[in-house]
């Protein structure tokens, strides 16, 4: 097969870094790979101390406490720990830091012997302190280019995001724009770096006390959302990719490497197991609010919305890794669905609102839940429509305002109150839609693919298809319980059920003892997606 690519062959041996382990992404394309492909040769793993916890205390805890290592504990048990020390080393270390805060004896062995570098690290949040988004998404990129140049023969695969599009609409291409913003201005990406720092230095000059603090933060956060506008980025987080990925590719020419762009990435179709997700970097805000009795969501009808299932980015990740490694690579890959089966946010919407009527109608805690709830649609709306949340807003505050005027003020104490309270609820709905408004509302884009679709993979299991998701299935079966089961729990600060391994895996002592039984290798479990999702 011309252009066709064996995963096991090619990552057999190698030796790869993963920085970001511990996040949404990273952690199962480290658990898929030590399922999946045990020949690799080892898997160092970057993760930063935290909390008073160090890098190994980090790496066990997630071992015995996450879901997605389930699969590893049940098939391996009490071999697990060995089969794990054979395979990862845990490299305590931080990518904001000059040579990624790694120890130089374990830099000068790594400078040996990798062959690829998987910076799946990231500050996700979509406006964050401008200094943080910078610090994580830029100089943590920069800073993995240069120990990368360091090294004898490893490659870089950076994961970005399609979203460094901005502004732009229409077919998305594989490309880096080195001079142009998204809103077509002349873009100098080192002076515009040189130039935030700039502004960061003077904003941050006198932290101050507390307080003072908080202040500089809000500064930080309205400048990092300012410069993103100027330029065509939607926020600071697109604008702190957009940014990483024109450095990158203008300052690393002796570099090899790729640029990886999920789109949205959401709950797993099959791997770790139908339904896993985490956290809130995905879009379990909005389809939590459209199981509210808000009802009017601001988006245009026919919009992509580029959604992807956890594991087939994984597959995408380590398709991408082994191109790089075989140095038959693309600089660009966009992993997402909206070229090759799309899914539009009306029919998102109807499909999220779909699930929750009939999750209300067999488990609504009151009768107006079982018997109301049901009939209740969202309805997708154009952004000034009538009932708009802006809109709703105008009205509670002239309530609030008319109330707050003697006599009435004492009269209406508790509407009054309650005004007040919706005002602040309408208030977080809108900050939510917000967010989410390039996706829903603004921007119509479709990302090509095409780089990744190119390889052909032997592995059935690796292979990046998406053409075969069934929209409807996996968003009834798979998407909206994955979300209500693992995200909607952390959004409502609620307790989420925990794991616990019968025989929990245990790092050995720095000085690795490392037999490993050639039984411990066995093939990969053939766990099969419910037959509606594909
Ligand atoms: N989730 C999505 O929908 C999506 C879509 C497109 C692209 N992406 C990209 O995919 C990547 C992973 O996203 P995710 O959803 O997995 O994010 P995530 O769950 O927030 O995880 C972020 C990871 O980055 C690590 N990290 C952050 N700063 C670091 C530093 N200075 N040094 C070392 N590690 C650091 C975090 O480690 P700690 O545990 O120490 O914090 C964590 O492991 C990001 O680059 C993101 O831009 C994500």
């Amino acid at each position: 097969m011309q252009n066709s690519i064996s995963i096991r062959e090619t990552y057999a041996g190698k030796h790869v870094m993963i920085v970001g382990a511990s996040g949404f992404l990273g952690k199962v394309w480290l658990a898929m790979m030590l399922e999946r492909v045990p020949e690799v040769g080892r898997i160092y793993v970057l993760i930063r101390k935290r909390k008073g916890k160090s890098a190994r205390e980090r790496f066990e805890q997630m071992v015995n406490s996450t879901h997605v290592f389930q699969n590893l504990h049940t098939r391996f048990g009490s071999k697990l720990s060995q089969y794990i020390w054979k395979r990862v080393e845990v490299v305590e270390g931080d990518i904001a830091q000059t040579n990624l805060g790694i120890s130089p004896a374990t830099a000068q062995r790594l400078y040996q012997n990798l062959d690829l570098f998987i910076n799946c690290a990231g500050l996700v949040e979509f406006n964050p302190d401008l200094e943080q988004g910078i610090l994580t998404n830029v100089d943590g990129t920069l800073n993995c280019a240069r120990f990368l140049e360091t090294c004898d023969h490893a490659a870089l695969l950076h994961v970005s995001t399609c979203y460094v599009a901005g502004i732009r609409e229409g077919r998305i291409p594989e490309t880096i724009h080195l001079f142009r913003s998204p809103n077509a201005q002349s873009f100098d990406a080192e002076a515009e770096y040189k130039f935030i720092w700039e502004v960061i230095k003077l904003i941050t000059k006198d932290r101050g006390n507390l307080e003072h603090r908080h202040q500089i933060r809000d500064v930080l956060v309205n400048e990092g959302m300012r410069r993103a506008q100027i330029w065509g980025w939607q926020n600071t987080y697109t604008y702190t990719k957009g940014l990483s990925e024109c450095l990158l590719a203008r300052q690393s020419k002796k570099l090899r490497f790729s640029i990886f762009r999920p789109s949205i990435v959401e709950s797993a179709i099959q791997y770790p197991f139908p339904g896993w997700n985490e956290g809130f970097n995905t879009c379990g805000p909005l389809a939590l609010l459209l199981g509210s009795w808000f009802r009017y969501l601001p988006a245009k009808d026919g919009n992509p919305f580029d959604v992807i299932p956890i594991d087939l980015v994984c597959n995408g990740l380590t398709i991408a890794g082994a191109a790089l490694m075989l140095n038959k690579h693309s600089m660009v890959y966009q992993c997402g669905t909206s070229d090759t089966n799309l899914l539009t946010i009306d029919q998102a919407a109807k499909l999220t609102s779909l699930s929750h009527q009939i999750h209300y109608r067999r488990f609504g805690k009151t009768a107006i839940e079982r018997i109301v709830r049901p009939y209740w649609r969202t309805v997708t709306v154009p952004k000034d429509h009538i009932f708009s949340v802006s809109n709703l807003r105008k009205i509670t505050r002239v309530l609030v305002r008319i109330l707050e005027q003697p006599p009435l003020q004492n009269l209406a104490k508790t509407t009054l109150e309650f005004a007040g309270r919706t005002d602040r609820k309408l208030e977080q709905i809108e900050n939510i839609l917000e967010l989410f408004m390039p996706f829903t509302h603004d921007y119509a884009q479709t990302f090509d693919t095409s780089s990744l679709r190119a390889i052909e993979v032997e592995e059935e299991e690796f292979r990046f298809d998406t053409k075969k998701i069934h929209w409807p299935g996996y968003w009834l079966d798979v998407h909206m319980p994955g979300l209500r089961q693992w995200c909607f729990p952390s959004i409502e600060k609620k307790k989420k059920g925990s794991f616990v391994p019968p025989i929990p895996f245990r790092l050995p002592p720095p000085q690795a003892p490392e037999q490993l039984q050639p039984s411990l290798i066995s093939s990969p479990s053939s766990v099969r997606p419910p037959s509606q999702v594909y």
